[in-house]
């Protein structure tokens, strides 16, 4: 037998045990004539000691162990003199009586500890070294468990675990696809699945009803920290459903997830229109932890001669609480925030409330005190408080107060890690128009269904009814992130025909990438509908980490690369050719 315990379970009343423990060295340091050894395995770390008096050619021995180490220890179990409380393990320590080196390490590139001093790219390359660390074990023992629950959960409900295929055929679904050639069908290419979109709604032809998948997807997309080029979805889909079904079982879900894992109880889940969500917080995934909604000063701020708000289509502000303080500097630096690219904002125009009751603002020029207060109050502002407006065309300056809204948030720390604040955002439009491309893309995908008395609307050539036209699409947002998303979707073969025009299909285009889901259409298709969750996400918001890379084993970096086994590579010629790839060169 390798071990007789593991290195976290051993506690007083184990005392005077003769015990075998495995495990890798973390540290060992040496005290007069005692040396101490940190064994560490997945468990926990378990104290050894070795005294040159009881036997100096095992604390020899002891003292020549290297970090990383991997060794097997026989001793006693004995109480601690000075305790470690912050160890389950703090209160007894083995003394070694027989020690074996099961495998030699060289010295790891960092140390293997919470805190570690290794930068991102090295613990991606030595992933294996950076996957004993206690911090990700725990976060992928918390994935693991979270899995576990949500298949109990689903198949508690009736539900069927499906796999469905990789190697699929390329279709449009927002983001690119992975291709993958084929070697039997030379020029021919599959690609892997951005989702198992179109295979679940054929599973509900074929009657399966409750299906779901714990399954990769793949989508050839910019990566982010909320992004990665291969994550997981909790994947499902229902048929004789209505929207309301699919809310309350996935709310059931998440409650349930919540309560077994973390033990919080999460109440209802509030529900928002897409439209109030824009409206109120500019953002289709308003993080609803902080209040700090938005209050269109339009009509207010026009008409004083301030050039600048004249021309604006819209004026809007928010209140930030306790902010009057600001320092000229600290609002300088926040105007610089708001003009970076990645925001585009030409300026930001602030009303301090200050203590006294007084008001300074950047546009006093312009405006009487009067007329800043009328701002203030309609903003709900105390003393104390400043008020910050953005301006512009209106989508776009709701998309940058947006993000000064979620910036400020996290200056003023209101967004409290541990708080769980879900949303229910319903009734997203069909469409969405692209100005580059000049052409409508769905806004879910291409099978969502549009609600039934919106389908008159589909007939019209006005773009701007075309843009009203809403879904039964919905999103679960959870704290400012996009959780999950899914829809009813269309299962009559005309009315996704015509879909399918609005979207800039041709029939012969259609029939080309869907036909097999047209054709199947036509041989009883069950009303259905579904979601999928990012499982990745749900970790990582479950556990208040900003990068859902801290929750996959092996995740790639934001160049899409994976470090440890170095690819994307280059292929031999000969693979090329068998592929009947012919490399061109430039
Ligand atoms: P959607 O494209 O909204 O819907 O994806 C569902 C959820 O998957 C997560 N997600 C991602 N997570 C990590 N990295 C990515 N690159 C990534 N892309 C998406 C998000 C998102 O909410 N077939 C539909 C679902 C349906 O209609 O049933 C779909 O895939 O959390």
């Amino acid at each position: 037998m390798y071990r007789t315990h593991n290195c976290g379970e051993l506690r007083l009343s184990d005392i005077n045990k003769e015990v075998t423990l495995a495990g890798w060295v973390t540290i060992s340091r040496e005290l007069g004539g005692l040396t101490f050894v940190d064994l560490r395995d997945r468990y926990g770390i378990t104290q050894l000691v070795f005294d040159m008096d009881d036997n100096a050619a095992l604390c020899q021995q002891a003292r020549s162990l290297g970090r990383e180490f991997v060794i097997q220890a026989t001793g006693t179990v004995r109480e601690r003199a000075s305790k470690n409380p912050n160890r389950e393990t703090g209160d007894v320590e083995i003394r070694v009586t027989a020690l074996k080196i099961l495998n030699a390490a060289k010295t790891p590139p960092f140390t293997i500890q919470d805190d570690t001093d290794g930068g991102d790219d090295l613990r991606m390359k030595y992933r294996y070294l950076d996957l004993r660390r206690n911090a990700v074990q725990k976060n992928l023992l918390f994935r693991s468990n979270l899995a576990i629950e949500t298949r109990k959960y689903l198949a508690s409900l009736g539900f069927i675990e499906i796999e469905t295929p990789n190697l699929i055929k390329s279709t449009p679904e927002g983001a690119r696809d992975f291709v993958v050639p084929s070697r039997m069908n030379k020029g021919q290419f599959y690609a892997l699945p951005q989702s198992p979109q179109t295979f679940k709604q054929i599973l509900m032809v074929a009657g399966f009803d409750k299906y779901f998948q714990i399954v990769k997807c793949f989508r050839d997309e910019d990566l982010r920290a909320d992004r990665q080029p291969e994550f997981t979805q909790i994947d499902c889909e229902m048929s004789f459903i209505h929207q309301e079904d699919i809310l309350n079982t996935f709310e059931g879900l998440t409650k349930y997830l919540f309560k077994t894992t973390l033990n919080i109880e999460l109440g209802d889940f509030p529900r928002m229109t897409y439209d109030e969500a824009m409206r109120r917080y500019g953002s289709d995934k308003p993080d609803l932890r902080f209040s700090m909604e938005f209050v269109e000063l339009t009509d207010a701020a026009k008409g004083k001669g301030f050039q600048v708000f004249d021309s604006a289509e819209s004026v809007i502000a928010i209140c930030a609480p306790g902010c009057a303080e600001y320092s000229r500097k600290q609002i300088d630096e926040l105007t610089e925030w708001v003009k970076r690219p990645q925001i585009g904002a030409k300026g930001l125009v602030y009303v301090k409330y200050e203590a006294d009751g007084s008001v300074k603002s950047s546009v006093d020029k312009f405006y009487s005190p009067d007329d800043l207060k009328g701002w203030l109050s309609a903003c709900g502002a105390k003393p104390g408080d400043m008020i910050f407006l953005l301006c512009g065309e209106d989508e776009k300056t709701r998309k940058q107060l947006s993000e000064l809204r979620l910036e400020m948030g996290n200056r003023l720390g209101l967004r409290k890690p541990g708080d769980f604040k879900p949303l229910w955002v319903v009734d997203f439009p069909l469409l969405e128009w692209d100005e580059d491309e000049g052409r409508f893309f769905a806004m879910h995908h291409p099978f969502t269904s549009p609600k039934p008395d919106d389908i008159v609307k589909m007939e019209s050539n006005d773009r701007a009814v075309l843009k009203g036209i809403r879904a039964d699409a919905y999103d679960l947002v959870l704290n400012g992130v996009e959780i999950g998303g899914g829809s009813i979707r269309i299962h009559d073969r005309d009315l996704q025909s015509r879909n399918f025009r609005l979207l800039g299909f041709t029939p012969e285009e259609a029939e080309a990438q869907f036909g097999f889901l047209l054709g199947a259409f036509e041989y009883g298709a069950p009303p259905h509908g579904g979601i999928a969750f990012g499982f990745d996400r749900l970790n990582a918001v479950m556990n208040g980490a900003n990068s859902i890379r801290d929750f996959i084993a092996f995740p790639k970096n934001n160049q899409g690369r994976d470090m440890m086994i170095d690819a994307p590579d280059t292929i031999k010629l000969k693979q090329l050719e068998e592929l009947g790839i012919r490399v061109v060169s430039e």
